[in-house]
């Protein structure tokens, strides 16, 4: 693959961690926050491939842009990035519209929407695919497990986005499940949660999915 530039919104873990696998590939990666100074640290050990800048120096950097962010800001972060710096570029969604406030996690949004579809509908030029959302940060890159590579699903509704997204994986160490169009994220976003509630019965978070075949 050749070398391109990404810009990934979010300073937690999954942001961190795709930033540094991105650049591990030998992309350019800008990573973004509200507060890049908060990433300064970080990113002073994660080599010269690595910088740091807002929302919007990292999605205007990005022919590539991640979404990781937290579900309930994602339109935040999108509106502070501005919509028109997402117009033409493949935007990968990792995010889920995660609800606390019972305590256990649960959906804020399903079965007839979907945050994956919502980022589509806010950004109307943009190639969405979600990717990434149905597993934990820890096994994003290289998941090195056992039973062999693990599968990623992903969906959106641009199949040339989807053949780059799935090409991303796949150096990443996956194989690749298309579900189809962005409204699939109705499906994907709830596999977040059965990976989530394994791990909590389990108290092990070494898992993922794999789709296997006759
Ligand atoms: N953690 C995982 O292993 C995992 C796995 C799969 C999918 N996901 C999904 O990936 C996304 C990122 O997860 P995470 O754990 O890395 O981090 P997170 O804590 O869910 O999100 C952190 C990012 O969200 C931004 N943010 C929070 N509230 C905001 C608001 N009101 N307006 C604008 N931006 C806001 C933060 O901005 P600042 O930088 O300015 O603080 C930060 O960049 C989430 O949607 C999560 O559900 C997480």
């Amino acid at each position: 693959m050749q070398k391109i530039r990404v810009g990934v919104l979010g300073s937690g873990d999954v942001g961190r961690v795709l930033a540094a696998g991105f650049a591990g590939l030998g992309h350019d990666v800008k990573i973004g926050s509200r507060d890049p100074e908060k990433l300064r640290e970080w990113a002073d050990g994660a080599g010269e491939r690595v910088s740091t800048g807002t929302f919007a120096e990292a999605a205007g950097f990005g022919y590539i842009v991640v979404l990781a962010t937290l579900g309930t800001g994602t339109a935040d972060a999108i509106r502070l990035a501005g919509i028109n710096a997402f117009d033409g570029k493949v935007v990968i969604d990792t995010t889920n519209p995660l609800d606390f406030s019972t305590g256990m996690p649960a959906l804020s949004i399903g079965h007839t929407d979907s945050l994956g579809e919502v980022v589509q509908r806010l950004l109307p030029n943009a190639r969405v695919v979600k990717a990434f959302n149905t597993v934990g940060n820890a096994l994003m890159v290289n998941p090195d497990l056992p039973g062999g590579p693990p599968d990623m699903f992903i969906c959106g509704n641009d199949d040339d986005a989807k053949k780059i997204v799935a090409q991303i994986c796949e150096h990443f160490g996956w194989g690749v499940i298309d579900l189809g169009g962005v409204e699939s994220s109705r499906y994907l976003e709830p596999m977040c949660l059965a990976w989530v509630l394994h791990g909590i019965r389990s108290k092990s978070w070494t898992h993922a999915f794999k789709l296997l075949h006759r």
